[in-house]
This record gives structure tokens, C-alpha cells and sequence, in this order.
């Protein structure tokens, strides 16, 4: 809860979707801490959940009427407005389905439909059972909405429905309302500021159908963007090829080489308040691209390279106010390369990473990395997962526009 003594949640308003778990039961409570925070709390509830709870308990406890379809208000677009007017959304408890549907995009009723029209800030309580939990099905879900920056409050471990234990409860009230007025504080954080990020690796053609290029998979790059977006940035996000793919609400520029990244990012950084370089930008390219495909019969080419334009070191050179956060790819002496190339490419904060082992870096969901600022504000080598860097650096830069 808030330890100001101002409630973070003072005059938001707030989406409340309950589905269908027994833990249903307990958000009653989480709707009453909310309204007390100062929150407007508007409920929408599945079918199943309504099996569990009254809408009426929900209708008393907020004030507001509690909606369970598509179709409760005839003559507006309902799931629209709810979406367009709310500025946070809390779904408690959330089942497997609503997780598997939230991920999918998948809109058949009420609830889904608000969700996948709005563009706020999302945070999720599950509750279920642990072999659905544990499903591959299940992980895949929390995975791509922890991508697009939705928050995911536990679950806890400890008795479930039916006399059953294990891992599968849903956190308590007032962990999950935590959790919302942590999101609350953070989603205007750096509202106003235009960011810049770049994702992926660069493709340099060797002729039509052959590249040089590297394992890069988005994720990091993709990962800053979703987090700067979900603190209330404009973010232009300069994607190289075949990078996952990126939440709604950004504005994306698709590159292939190092050429158009280099021009995306020049054009995109000239209003932008800082840039964050994430892509794995290939240093050569091949001089010269084949017009037709290189045949085999014709015996082994011999490639000249020739190096690409240093995005980061020109960005650098015309620094002016922007904030200018690159990685460094380092197999070795992290700290003393990463230390040159904060000075050398007159960076803000360089994000070293330990690359060419297995299971971190390039294509994996968790970075060795460590933080080194110019002001100290420095982390050491551990390992991170992608989001959570994102979250550090994206702490940094509201540190510096705070
Ligand atoms: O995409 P993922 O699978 O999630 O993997 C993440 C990552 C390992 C690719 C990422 O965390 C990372 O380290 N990205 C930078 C990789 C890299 O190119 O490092 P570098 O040391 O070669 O380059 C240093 C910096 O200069 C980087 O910020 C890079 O974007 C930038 N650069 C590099 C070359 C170039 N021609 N222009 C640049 O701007």
C-alpha cells in the first residue's frame, strides 16, 4: 500500500474484471480497498464468476453498476467506453481461460472485448489449480502477456479449492492492491517524453535469398519499449527483422539492415528525449549484393566486407540533452569494455552483457548483465530477466527526467 500517505490511486479509475475462480469471492474485498484507496471502481464480470459472487455484492461495494455483457447497455458500445475511459485494469481472480484468451486476443464476451480495446495498464491475479498452472499452454499465455508489459501478481502457493494445496492461489487483497498502485505510480512516470528503442538484429543481404545476420530475437529491445510504453511514454520502437512481436500502442518502424535501422533511428531521435539502442546491429555488411542468386557450380564467393554506419557513436556525437542508453555484447572484461564504451560513444548508461554461453543473451529469456552509469547509479553482474532490465533501465531514465 501506499507509504506516502497519498493514495496512488486517488481518482483513477479502474476496471475490475472478475472471472470465474472461487477466489472470486476474496476481490470483493479487493473492490472495498480499492474504492477506500480513492479508486472509481468499474466491475465487469464473466458468466461463471457471476456463479461464485453477486454482481450486486460488486454494484454495492463500488457504487458504480457492474456489467456482465456486451449487450447491458443498449444504444453505446459498451466494451468501447469501458475501454476508453478507464485508466488501469485489474483482472482477480484470473483463470487459465481468461489468461490463454487474454494472450490469444480472443474477444467473445464482455470482459475480453474491454481488454483487447484498451491500451491501459493491465495487471493479472491468477488463481487455479497447479497442473494448469504448470500447463506449457498456461506458461505460454503469462510469457506473452509479461512481454507486453502486463503485471502478474502471484500466484502464491497454499490450499486450493476442493481441499486440494499447492501452487495455484491467488495473492491476497492487498498484495494484488499493491501490486495496482505500483502500476498506478509507474504508468505516468514518463509520460510526456518521447523514447526511442531499437530491437533486433540487422540482416546485411548477400544476395536475394542469403543474409548475414545474428540471433538476436527482439525480446530485449521489445521488452524496454513495452515498459517504457506502460509508463506512459510516446515510444517509437525500430524493429530489425523477424523480431517477436511487439505490444499495441507503440509506434513501430520495420528495418532489415543496419542502413534503414541507421536512417529509422536518425529521423526518429531528432524530438525523442532518449534513445535505448537494444538492436544487435551487424558491424559489416558485404560490399556488394548479388543481383541473382550465387550459384553453387560457381564455387565458394569471396565476400569483402565493409563496415556498417555506428548508429550509437553518431547519436553520440550530436548528444545534445537526449539520454543515450546502449548494451554492450562482451565475452569477456565486462566492466573495463563496457566502461570504454560508455566513454567512447558518450553514453548516459551502458548495459553490458555476457554473451556466447548457453541460456543467456542472443535468442534467450534472461540477460548476465550489469548497469554501468555515469553517475554512478550502477548494478552489478547478475541475471536479469529481460523485463526486469527493462524495468531498471526504464527506472533510471524516470530517475532522470524525475
Ligand atoms: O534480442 P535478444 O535475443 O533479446 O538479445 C538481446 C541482446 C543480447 C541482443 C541485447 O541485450 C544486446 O546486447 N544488444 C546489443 C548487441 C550489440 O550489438 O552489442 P555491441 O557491443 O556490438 O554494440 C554496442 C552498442 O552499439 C549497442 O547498443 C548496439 O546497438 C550499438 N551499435 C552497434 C553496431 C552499430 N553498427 N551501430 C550501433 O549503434
Amino acid at each position: 500500500m501506499s507509504t506516502s500517505g497519498t493514495s496512488l490511486l486517488k481518482g483513477k479509475r479502474v476496471l475490475l474484471g472478475v472471472t470465474g475462480g472461487i477466489a472470486a469471492y476474496k476481490v470483493a474485498h479487493l473492490a472495498r480497498l480499492m474504492v477506500a484507496a480513492g479508486a472509481d471502481v468499474r466491475v465487469v464480470m464473466t458468466d461463471a464468476a457471476t456463479r461464485f459472487v453477486g454482481p450486486d455484492t460488486f454494484a454495492a461495494l463500488t457504487g458504480n453498476p457492474v456489467h456482465t455483457t456486451v449487450w447491458d447497455e443498449p444504444g453505446t458500445v459498451l466494451h468501447v467506453r469501458l475501454a476508453h475511459e478507464v485508466d488501469l485494469a485489474v483482472v482477480a481472480p484470473a483463470t487459465a481461460n481468461v489468461l490463454s484468451k487474454l494472450a490469444q486476443g480472443i474477444a467473445d464476451d464482455l470482459l475480453t472485448s474491454t481488454l483487447l480495446e484498451s491500451r491501459c495498464p493491465v495487471v493479472v491475479a491468477p488463481a487455479m489449480h497447479t497442473g494448469m498452472w504448470d500447463h506449457p499452454a498456461t506458461c505460454a499465455s503469462v510469457e506473452a502477456l509479461e512481454a507486453r508489459g502486463v503485471t502478474i501478481v502471484g500466484p502464491v502457493a497454499g490450499p486450493l479449492a476442493a481441499g486440494d494445496e499447492g501452487m495455484g492461489r491467488m495473492s491476497e487483497p492487498e498484495e494484488i492492491l499493491a501490486a495496482v498502485e505500483a502500476v498506478a505510480a509507474r504508468s505516468t512516470e514518463l509520460a510526456g517524453r518521447r523514447i526511442v528503442v531499437t530491437a533486433g538484429p540487422t540482416h546485411e543481404p548477400l544476395d536475394p535469398v542469403r543474409f548475414i545476420g545474428n540471433r538476436s530475437s527482439g525480446r530485449m529491445g521489445v521488452a524496454v519499449a513495452a515498459e517504457a510504453h506502460a509508463r506512459g511514454a510516446d515510444v517509437t520502437l525500430v524493429l530489425g527483422p523477424g523480431a517477436v512481436t511487439p505490444p499495441a500502442g507503440l509506434h513501430v518502424m520495420r528495418v532489415e539492415t543496419a542502413e534503414q535501422m541507421r536512417d529509422a533511428v536518425v529521423s526518429a531521435a531528432k524530438d525523442a528525449d532518449a534513445v535505448v539502442m537494444a538492436a544487435a546491429v551487424a558491424d559489416f555488411r558485404p560490399e556488394r549484393v548479388a543481383e541473382g542468386k550465387l550459384k553453387k557450380e560457381a564455387g565458394p564467393p569471396e565476400v569483402r566486407l565493409v563496415p556498417t554506419p555506428d548508429i550509437l557513436k553518431e547519436l553520440g556525437e550530436s548528444k545534445g540533452d537526449r539520454v543515450l542508453v546502449g548494451f554492450a555484447a562482451e565475452t569477456s572484461e565486462l566492466e573495463a569494455s563496457g566502461r570504454r564504451k560508455l566513454l567512447a560513444k558518450n553514453l548516459d548508461l551502458v548495459v553490458v552483457n555476457e554473451v556466447g554461453r548457453e541460456g543467456t543473451g542472443f535468442g534467450f529469456e534472461t540477460n548476465d548483465a550489469m548497469i554501468l552509469t555515469r553517475d554512478g547509479d550502477d548494478e552489478p553482474l547478475r541475471t536479469w530477466a529481460k523485463r526486469e532490465l527493462a524495468a531498471a533501465i526504464c527506472d533510471r531514465l524516470a530517475k532522470r527526467f524525475g
